[in-house]
């Protein structure tokens, strides 16, 4: 059961409620002939101690939603829309605001640990650096202290507090990476792709530890991943985007076990698992996020698609279970719409002559 107040170090108990609240959030990157809509209005909360898994192919905009929470967008790009980070207007912030919410209260696991790690430096230094540049005047002792909480909970040992980056293997370094951004017992946290360079076992190892993670730290977690096992195995809920769009969003399991949204159900055939007789994939690519296309961005590729896909975007709607999907498909199939027969008579398909072409 959660408490119904966050002891917040920074500034005394605050109420619960969401960490993170994104309401129809755009980033978007300067292009060379029109911008590129990365995100392009997605809505979501994100609640104490959850973790949200982020899931869609390349290019769709998982890691720039990621960074747009967090404003670590590079510049030439921008954000517009709503964020909340616990009920505070975050979009109105100035740099400097948001870099002293950074570390404190908003973590980031990237994926490649060792091009963040000075290789000069002792681990402990890492750790009094981290606590010291976003907690000034903490104590010797405290920062001893809270660095080999940090790496128990991760399973490093306290004999290799003063040992140096090179002598750990590539899942302990990303084991201390993960340490590093707790130790600041961040409220939220975006993973990266934090195990794509690792082997399986590894892999299953760090996940396992993110997933315990709620019962240390109160973290809440967006999980970015290319695995969908990650997912099933880590995550409360998912979200899958598609060019820049949260298309289904609900409880990890449900939406694993009933896709509603005909993207979602692709993305999950083209998995490759111990029971995939064959290899499916989706034709076709993703849309140039500087020019998607009309509608429903997926309608190009989708094996559903109907003439109304083509014009008319979906709406998002809400299902009983709390899942959202934004699909006519899915509208038909649950009976909530009715359409014209020329709405939802079948899409004649463009890229199979395109890639016959
Ligand atoms: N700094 C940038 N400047 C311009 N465009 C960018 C920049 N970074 C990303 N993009 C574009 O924004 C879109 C989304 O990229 P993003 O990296 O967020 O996707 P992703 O889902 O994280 O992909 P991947 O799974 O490959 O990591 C892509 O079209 C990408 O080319
Ligand atoms: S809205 Fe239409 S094109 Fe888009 S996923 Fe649903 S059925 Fe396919
Ligand atoms: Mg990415």
């Amino acid at each position: 059961m959660k408490a119904e107040l966050v002891d917040d170090p920074g500034t005394g108990a605050i109420p619960a409620g969401p960490v993170i609240e994104a309401d129809d959030l755009r980033v978007w990157y300067a292009g060379p002939t029109a911008p590129v809509r990365a995100v392009d209005g997605v809505s979501f909360v994100i609640r104490p101690g959850e973790i949200l898994g982020l899931v869609g192919e390349s290019g769709c905009g998982k890691s720039t939603l990621g960074r747009g929470l967090l404003g670590l967008l590079p510049d030439g790009s921008a954000r517009d829309g709503e964020l909340r980070f616990r009920g505070d207007d975050m979009l109105s912030l100035g740099k400097k605001d948001q870099y002293a919410l950074r570390g404190g209260s908003l973590g980031m696991i990237f994926q490649e640990p060792l091009t963040r790690l000075n290789p000069l430096m002792r681990i402990s230094d890492h750790f009094a650096e981290t606590l010291r540049t976003h907690e000034k005047g903490i104590s010797k002792a405290e920062v001893e202290e809270r660095s080999l909480e940090a790496l128990r909970v991760m399973g490093i040992p306290p004999t290799r507090f003063r040992a140096y980056p090179h002598e750990f293997s590539g899942g302990m370094r990303q084991r201390l990476m993960i340490a590093l951004a707790l130790v600041l017992r961040p409220a939220f946290v975006v993973a990266d792709e934090p195990t794509t360079a690792l082997d399986v076992l590894v892999e299953a190892q760090i996940i396992r530890i993110l997933h315990d993670l709620r019962q240390t730290y109160e973290t809440s977690l967006l999980l970015i991943t290319h695995n969908l096992g990650i997912v099933a195995e880590a995550c409360d809920r998912v979200a899958v985007m598609y060019a820049g769009r949260i298309v289904e969003i609900g409880p990890a399991r449900e939406v694993f076990a009933n896709p509603r949204h005909s993207y979602t159900r692709e993305l999950l055939r083209s998995t490759i698992s111990l029971k995939t007789t064959g290899l499916n994939f989706i034709d076709g690519a993703p849309p140039d996020l500087s020019d998607p296309p009309p509608g429903c961005h997926f309608h190009p590729r989708c094996p559903d698609a109907m003439k109304i896909c083509a014009t008319r975007e979906p709406v998002d709607r809400e299902l009983p279970s709390g899942t959202r999907v934004t699909c006519w498909a899915a509208d038909v199939r649950d009976e909530v719409v009715t359409l014209t027969e020329t709405e939802k008579a079948p899409l004649p398909k463009e890229i199979d002559s395109a890639d016959e072409a």
